[in-house]
């Protein structure tokens, strides 16, 4: 054979797709523990678990003190400390376990979306401990993860209608099964948690000790609880006039810099000072994410009602980092209730990026025929990702009217 027909058989070999059933046997199915790498964005998150749902060991390297001081996650120092810390983020969560990586049956590792050099780190280092070890490999997609994490706790069965919050994605979708997702919405532009982290830095909450090293939009949360004037800011409703389910924040975040800008002047705050109405100011802005994303939502359940896309089923799951606001999720109870919807959410550490989310998927897929791979190719990895196919189209053509819900009243 010629050179090139060797490689081309090895890519070929590479990329095969074997079922479980075939790759790993009945018996070790049942009692499978898989590690999970996580590293698309700036969270190097390992986990071990089991086909139980059993967390057996768990470890998160973040990196979000260190990023919070460039305004931002930079690509570069994100590579840097992925690949300082991922060694010993799988050993300390195979440590946790009282496990060796000899003992697990599988390594899933997040290939897309997300940040390229970011991904390469923990797709290499998922690669070297395969081959080492001769494990099978099972390539997850991040916000696939993001959608299931909730079943690893709590029964939810399939389908349901996820709505992904957070700093780098906003979609809501239907989700049929492990492998079957049906796009309703996404963001137009920014990411609910992008503009919340943005405007935190606007506002210079990192200048308030308390809120010195936290996320943008749990320091946003928090300063909303001591507003004393709910009604001393106002925000426009993103594309009030649009009758589908795509989202966009970036008019809210232009509306928040009138607002402080205005104030600013008004008080003659200048360079590291913080104008006085900030609590009243983060709680408008919160009321404002939270009754776009609502409202958006809203119509997607009225949408699956119309088609019965969830079958016997009422379940709405919110997941991503902005999930683990209080006031967003009591805003998707108020408008859901009247359809008779329930509302999920994994607990507030799985609801940001973590290990046990990679892990999780990748005992959902062990437990479905839907494939194992033998080896990733490097190629696989695909910073942009969209998921699940669109039915986009469907619901803007579905014209379904919604009557915007003021939540303020009924969440403060
Ligand atoms: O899911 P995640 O860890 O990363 C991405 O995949 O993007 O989400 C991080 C985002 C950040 O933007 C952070 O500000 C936001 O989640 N976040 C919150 C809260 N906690 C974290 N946003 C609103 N309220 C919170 N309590
Ligand atoms: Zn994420």
């Amino acid at each position: 054979m010629s050179y090139c027909l060797k490689q081309c058989a090895k890519l070929l070999r590479n990329l095969q797709i074997l079922s479980p059933r075939r790759y790993l046997s009945q018996e070790v199915l049942r009692n499978a523990s898989v590690l999970g790498i996580e590293t698309s964005c700036d969270d190097t998150g390992c986990a071990v678990v089991d086909m139980t749902g059993k967390i057996l060991g768990e470890s998160l390297h973040s990196q979000n003190a260190v990023h919070v001081r460039y305004g931002g996650v930079n690509p570069l120092i994100a590579n840097e400390l992925h690949r300082r810390n991922i060694e010993q983020a799988v050993a300390e969560a195979l440590e946790n376990s009282n496990l060796t990586v000899d003992d697990i049956d599988a390594i899933a590792v997040t290939t897309r979306p997300g940040m390229l050099m970011s991904l390469q780190v923990g797709v290499k280092y998922a690669k070297y401990l395969a081959r080492k070890h001769n494990k099978p490999l099972i390539p997850i997609h991040h916000m696939e993860a993001h959608a299931l994490v909730v079943r690893v706790s709590q029964d939810v069965p399939f389908p349901y209608l996820s709505l992904l919050i957070s700093g780098g994605h906003c979609l809501l979708a239907v989700v049929k099964d492990v492998d079957e997702f049906y796009l309703l919405g996404k963001s137009l532009d920014n990411a609910p948690g992008e503009v919340l982290d943005k405007g935190a830095r606007r506002m210079k909450l990192k200048n308030i000790p308390t809120y010195s090293q936290m996320a943008g939009g749990r320091a946003i949360e928090l300063a909303a609880k001591h507003c004393k004037d709910p009604d001393l800011f106002r925000f426009p409703l993103p594309l009030a006039k649009y009758r589908d389910c795509n989202f966009s924040f970036s008019g809210l975040k232009d509306a928040l810099d009138r607002n402080l800008m205005k104030k600013e002047l008004e008080h003659g705050v200048m360079g590291d000072g913080i104008i006085p109405e900030v609590n009243e100011l983060c709680a408008a802005y919160q009321l404002a994410v939270a009754e776009h994303i609502a409202h958006r939502t809203e119509r997607a359940v009225i949408f699956c009602e119309k088609n019965t896309l969830l079958g016997e089923y009422r379940n709405l799951v919110v997941s991503g980092g902005v999930a683990c606001n209080d006031f967003i999720y009591k805003s998707l109870q108020v408008v859901t209730k009247k359809l008779g919807y329930e509302v999920y959410r994994p607990p507030p550490r799985l609801c940001t990026d973590n290990g046990v989310m990679i892990a999780w998927n990748g005992i959902e897929k062990l437990r479905k025929p839907c494939g194992i791979i033998a080896d990733i190719p490097i190629s696989s990895i695909e910073p942009v990702a969209p998921l699940g196919n669109s039915l986009i189209n469907e619901v803007k053509q579905s014209n379904l009217p919604v009557r915007v819900s003021r939540l303020r009243k009924m969440c403060l």
